[in-house]
């Protein structure tokens, strides 16, 4: 099982992923903390990885899945190492989501659900984001930005590498 996954992510995050299993296999109620430390080092958790921590934990497999389905914050299928995560309900939708969108989907170079070539976006649509005072909203990474202006959209891609570069 370890040997088809080292082909989908590398040594180094299955390592990451074998010594975080080490540290919280006999730690009760751990399994979400697992999960969580687990998708920071291979950025999503497809079902094959989902057997193989539960295996680790010597827990059934759909205990695994029912959490990784139950909370938004895990995902199947891969994704960049910063989600630009673009609200599509309905504050910002009226206030041009949809053109947002479409700006960052050109700018990085790729589709809703694609991850970029050198690893580093993805983009997903997402429901309300709880911030509709500030729409359109869009969150990279760890960064949100609101009142954004949809002609201008492109910018906050800069605006976030240049934090990211400072910090
Ligand atoms: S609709 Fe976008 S934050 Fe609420």
């Amino acid at each position: 099982m370890r040997k088809d996954l080292v082909g989908q992510f590398s040594e180094e995050q299955m390592a990451g992923v074998d010594r975080l299993i080490e540290a919280y296999r006999n730690v009760p109620g751990s399994l979400l903390v697992v999960l969580e430390k687990a998708q920071d080092i291979t950025l999503y958790l497809p079902v094959n990885l989902q057997r193989y921590i539960a295996a680790g934990m010597g827990i059934p497999p759909s205990k695994v899945s029912g959490v990784v389905t139950f909370y938004s914050y895990f995902s199947t299928v891969p994704r960049g190492r910063k989600v630009i995560k673009v609200c599509s309900g309905t504050a910002c939708y009226v206030k041009r989501s949809g053109e947002v969108m479409e700006r960052l989907k050109r700018k990085i170079g790729i589709e809703a659900g694609e991850v970029s070539a050198d690893g580093e976006y993805s983009i997903e649509e997402v429901r309300c984001l709880g911030a509709c005072g500030l729409a359109p909203v869009v969150i990279v990474g760890e960064e949100t930005f609101g009142l954004i202006d949809p002609e201008h959209a492109e910018e906050i891609i800069e605006k976030n590498g240049q934090r990211g570069e400072r910090s």
